[in-house]
C-alpha cells in the first residue's frame, strides 16, 4: 500500500501563501534597499499606515545614495507622524556608511546585515530570506502567535526562555528552497487568519492539526506583565518674538530625539502643573518682567513606553529669552521643520 506523504508545515504555509497573499508595494521587488526600507518602516507600523509612508519614501529615495545624501531634518519630516524616529536616524546612519565605506553595495548575508546600525534579528532574517534566499526565519508577533497556538507553547514569548524556545522552533520550521515565501506567508496568515481576536480559522490551512483548534482555547501567546508606564507632565510653552516662533532642536537621549519643539517646562506630578508653578519658572528663563498667560490647553498623549500629559501654554507679548539656545523660526519655517505628532497637531491650529 502506498503511504501518503506528510506534508510539511513549510510546504503548507508556502501553498497557502502562494493562493492568498497581500498585494503589497514592497512585494514587486528583491531590492534589498526598498526590502530594508519596507522592513523597518513596518517593524512598529501597522501595513495601513506604513504603506503611504513608504510609496512616499521609495518616491524620495529611490536608490541608497538619495538617503545617504540627504540632510536629516529632511529625512525625518518624511518621517513625520510614524513615530519611533530613531528608526529614520539609524536608517540615515546605514545608509551613509553603505554608500561612503561598503562602496554602497548593501549587504547580502545576515550575519552582515545584523551588524548594521538600526537592524536586528527581524530585519536581517527578513531581507536576507526575501532578497537572496537564506534560509533564516523571521519572529515577529504574527509568527509567536501563530507557533504557540499550534504547538500550544505556554512560555511567555517576552521572556529569555520563551525567546530561544521559540527562535530554535522556527528556525527548524523555516523552508530550505523558499524561505522568504515562507517568511512572509507567516506574516500574512498571522495578520488575517491567526488573529488575536476571533481568528478565522476555519479558512486556516494549519486548522486540522493545531493544538489550540482542537481544544477551540485561543488564550495564546502568552506574556510576562511589564513594568506600568510612567506619566510625564510636559508644559509646552509657545511663545513668540515678533510674530516668530522660539523652538528648539531636542536632543537624542530622550522621546523624540533630534526633532524640533518649543521650549517647555517639566512637572513630576498633576500636582505641581499649575499656572503658579509654571509662572515661577518662566521668570528665571525670560527677560520678561510682566509674563501673561493667554491660554492653556491639555492632551493625553500615549507613546508606547510612556504616557504624557502635554499642556500648551501661550504666553502674550514680545518674549525675551535669557538663554541663547533656541532658534526663532517664522510659522512657515516651523511647519517645513519636524515636530513630534501632538506639536504638528497644535500647530496646524494656529
Ligand atoms: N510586516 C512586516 N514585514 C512584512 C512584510 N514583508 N509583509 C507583510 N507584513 C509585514
Amino acid at each position: 500500500m502506498l503511504k501518503k506523504k506528510k506534508i510539511k508545515f513549510s510546504e503548507i504555509i508556502i501553498n497557502w501563501y502562494n493562493k492568498n497573499k497581500r498585494k503589497l508595494p514592497w512585494r514587486k521587488t528583491k531590492d534589498p534597499y526598498k526590502i530594508w526600507v519596507s522592513e523597518i518602516i513596518l517593524q512598529q507600523t501597522r501595513i495601513s499606515q506604513g504603506t503611504s509612508y513608504y510609496l512616499n519614501f521609495i518616491e524620495k529615495y529611490p536608490k541608497i545614495e538619495n538617503l545617504a545624501t540627504e540632510k536629516e531634518d529632511n529625512i525625518l519630516k518624511i518621517w513625520q507622524g510614524l513615530g519611533y524616529y530613531s528608526r529614520a536616524i539609524n536608517m540615515h546612519k546605514t545608509a551613509k556608511f553603505i554608500f561612503n565605506e561598503k562602496k554602497n553595495i548593501f549587504p547580502k548575508k545576515y550575519n552582515d546585515l545584523i551588524k548594521l546600525k538600526g537592524v536586528g534579528p527581524y530585519t536581517a532574517a527578513a531581507v536576507s530570506s526575501i532578497c537572496f534566499k537564506e534560509k533564516r526565519a523571521v519572529l515577529d508577533g504574527n509568527v509567536l502567535r501563530i507557533l504557540s497556538r499550534y504547538f500550544k507553547i505556554n512560555d511567555p514569548i517576552n521572556s529569555n526562555f520563551g525567546i530561544k524556545k521559540f527562535t530554535k522552533l522556527s528556525n527548524k520550521l523555516v523552508s530550505e528552497s523558499e524561505p522568504g515565501n515562507y517568511n512572509q506567508g507567516m506574516m500574512d496568515l498571522g495578520s488575517t487568519i491567526c488573529k488575536p481576536k476571533n481568528p478565522l480559522c476555519d479558512l486556516c490551512p494549519l486548522n486540522i492539526s493545531c493544538e489550540s483548534k482542537k481544544e477551540e482555547k485561543f488564550n495564546l501567546p502568552n506574556k510576562l506583565k511589564l513594568k506600568k508606564n510612567k506619566t510625564r507632565y510636559l508644559v509646552y510653552l509657545i511663545m513668540k518674538h515678533y510674530g516668530k516662533y522660539y523652538v528648539k532642536k531636542r536632543l537624542s537621549n530622550d522621546i523624540w530625539g533630534n526633532l524640533y519643539d518649543f521650549p517647555h517646562i517639566e512637572f513630576k506630578n498633576s500636582k505641581e502643573n499649575t499656572d503658579k508653578n509654571i509662572l515661577i519658572k518662566l521668570k528665571n528663563m525670560l527677560k520678561n518682567k510682566d509674563i501673561v498667560i493667554n491660554q492653556k490647553v491639555s492632551i493625553n498623549y500615549k507613546l508606547t513606553h510612556q504616557n504624557l500629559n502635554i499642556s500648551f501654554v501661550t504666553l502674550t507679548g514680545n518674549i525675551v529669552f535669557k538663554s541663547k539656545k533656541f532658534e526663532i523660526v517664522s510659522k512657515n519655517k516651523l511647519m517645513s521643520l519636524p515636530v513630534p505628532k501632538p506639536i504638528e497637531n497644535f500647530i496646524s491650529n494656529i
